[in-house]
């Protein structure tokens, strides 16, 4: 059978997976499901502020490198994750005594030499991550704290200056039309009325005991596309709550996986990636109290990385 990667290749659409480096290094199974099966990667984590940073001078790029540059050896489009987020900062961050300006300086020059050092080899960055809270509202970070709301424009300019990567705003729980995509439409529209460079909206689509709404996601992608926006699928995976799992669950996921790429597809967004390559390494079964809420399996690949009828959903409507 034809891999996954090749399928969207002729089609020219990408499908994608999040990649972590010990799995990546250490497991030759999880290694040949990455190469053939998909045409995009992002890292996991390894682009994070937190991995990144052992101190505030100091920059360890080892595993952000392997990462990237599988990619690169294997042909694929590179997904950066990601440059300004209030989550994953590095441990020493809480401690360090610093004044607005001192942050300003710093997430410059973080911006500036993370960005600028896979110039050549990152296609699209997630510049700024989750910076709406579920309400609609600015979410009060480290972030706006210091420079205000003026940080994303910032961000963005600085990722400009260092890049020529398309620049994603990402976030969750804003796929279909609600109140947070209503607000992620307005953030979008006004910076690019100020002439900010930003190119497109990531939406992570983490379908955690939730039904996808296939329509309204296409009716949100379609909306951002108008205003001039690429849009982009970056952390897919669909599990069930512990307590409300169908009968047949694995159909159901394939339903649902079939369902949004259909809608995404048919609405232009051309690049889905699903967060994770297998079932056996999903955050799922390690983030927070997660494996006591979620079922465990929300990728394409099982715990042995055969296909699952997931796989075969996404095939078919490729
Ligand atoms: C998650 C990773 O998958 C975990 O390994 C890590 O412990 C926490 O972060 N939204 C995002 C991603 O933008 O960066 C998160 O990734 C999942 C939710």
């Amino acid at each position: 059978d034809q891999p996954l990667r090749e399928i969207a290749d002729e089609r020219d659409v990408r499908i994608g997976a999040a990649l972590a480096p010990g799995s990546l290094r250490s497991d030759p199974s999880y290694w040949k499901r990455a190469k053939d099966e998909f045409n995009a990667i992002t890292p996991e984590n390894a682009l994070k502020m937190g991995p990144l940073r052992p101190s505030p001078k100091t920059y360890d790029f080892t595993d952000a490198d392997a990462i990237v540059n599988f990619g690169a050896a294997h042909d694929k489009y590179v997904r950066g994750h990601t440059l300004v987020w209030h989550n994953q900062k590095p441990d020493w961050f809480e401690a360090w005594e610093h004044t607005d300006d001192q942050i300003r300086t710093f997430l410059r020059d973080h911006i500036h030499t993370v960005a600028g050092r896979y110039r050549a080899k990152i296609d699209a960055w997630d510049v700024v991550n989750e910076a709406i809270a579920d309400d609609g509202s600015l979410r009060e970070t480290v972030w706006s704290e210091a420079l205000g709301e003026e940080y994303l424009d910032l961000a963005f300019e600085w990722a400009s200056e260092a890049t020529d990567a398309d620049l994603y705003y990402n976030d969750y729980g804003a796929d279909a039309i609600n109140e947070k995509s209503d607000a992620i439409y307005d953030l979008l529209e006004g910076m690019l009325d100020r002439g900010i460079p930003v190119d497109g909206v990531g939406l992570q689509l983490h379908a955690l005991g939730d039904h996808p709404d296939p329509e309204s996601i296409g009716e949100n992608i379609e909306r951002f596309r108008e205003l001039g926006l690429d849009v982009q699928i970056t952390e897919m995976d669909v599990a069930f709550h512990r307590g409300e799992v169908p009968d047949d669950p694995l159909e159901v996921q394939a339903d649902y996986y079939r369902d949004v790429f259909e809608a995404c597809l048919d609405a232009g967004c051309e690049t889905i990636v699903t967060w994770g390559v297998a079932d056996a390494s999903t955050w799922l079964r390690g983030f927070a109290d997660f494996p006591e809420r979620y079922t465990g399996d929300p990728l394409l690949f099982d715990e042995r990385y055969d296909p699952k009828p997931a796989y075969d959903a996404v095939r078919a409507v490729l």
